[in-house]
């Protein structure tokens, strides 16, 4: 599939098929996070990938939108603060570079008809329980991985002219 195809088919899927996601495609999906960039080349990301039934539902205390449990799989993006490249006045980019991985695996598993949704309103600490993720971990984002049920329209978007300026 061509780059901006990849780009405009990409949604944020709510429904999922019960069918797996094939090990080569997993780990295409995977190889593709690893490949980032991140600031410094310092790579302070780790991601767990959550097959087993059993700790699917005990998720469910993280986040309690049944559709997410449709998937078969959960992937959860951990950022690594303490490896992270700070600026000089301190801003630490931990998070952008564990978004730029996540975004090269969403967009992945687009490219493999794959769906994806981004989720950021679960609650950490259950997350960082069930998962048995250390301190030195802070579970970012989540997102499930599976074949789409049902493929929703595009969402609305801002016209470039109302988020871009042009200095000539
Ligand atoms: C950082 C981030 C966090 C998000 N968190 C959630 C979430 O907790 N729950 C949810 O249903 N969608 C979540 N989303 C998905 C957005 O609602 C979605 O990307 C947006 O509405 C645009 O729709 P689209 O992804 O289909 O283009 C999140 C997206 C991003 C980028």
């Amino acid at each position: 599939m061509d780059f901006y195809e990849v780009i405009n088919k990409r949604r944020s899927i709510r429904a999922y098929k019960k069918d797996p996601v094939e090990d080569d495609k997993l780990s295409r999906i995977l190889n593709a996070a690893r490949l980032a960039p991140s600031a410094a080349n310092k790579q302070p990301f780790f991601l767990i990938v959550v097959k087993d039934e059993k700790t699917k539902q005990k998720l469910k205390d993280a986040y309690s939108q049944e559709w997410f449990f449709t998937a078969p799989v959960i992937i959860c993006a951990c950022a690594l603060p303490d490896k992270a490249w700070k600026r000089n006045d301190g801003k630490t980019y931990v998070d952008v570079d564990v978004t730029i991985a996540m975004d090269h695996l969403i967009l992945a598993a687009s490219a493999e008809g794959l769906g994806t949704c981004w989720i950021a309103a679960f609650k950490p600490e259950v997350v960082r329980e069930v998962l048995n993720i250390p301190d030195n971990m802070e579970p970012l984002i989540l997102t499930p991985l599976g074949y789409p049920e049902t493929i929703p329209e595009p969402t609305f978007r801002k016209p470039l002219d109302e988020m871009v300026r042009e200095i000539t």
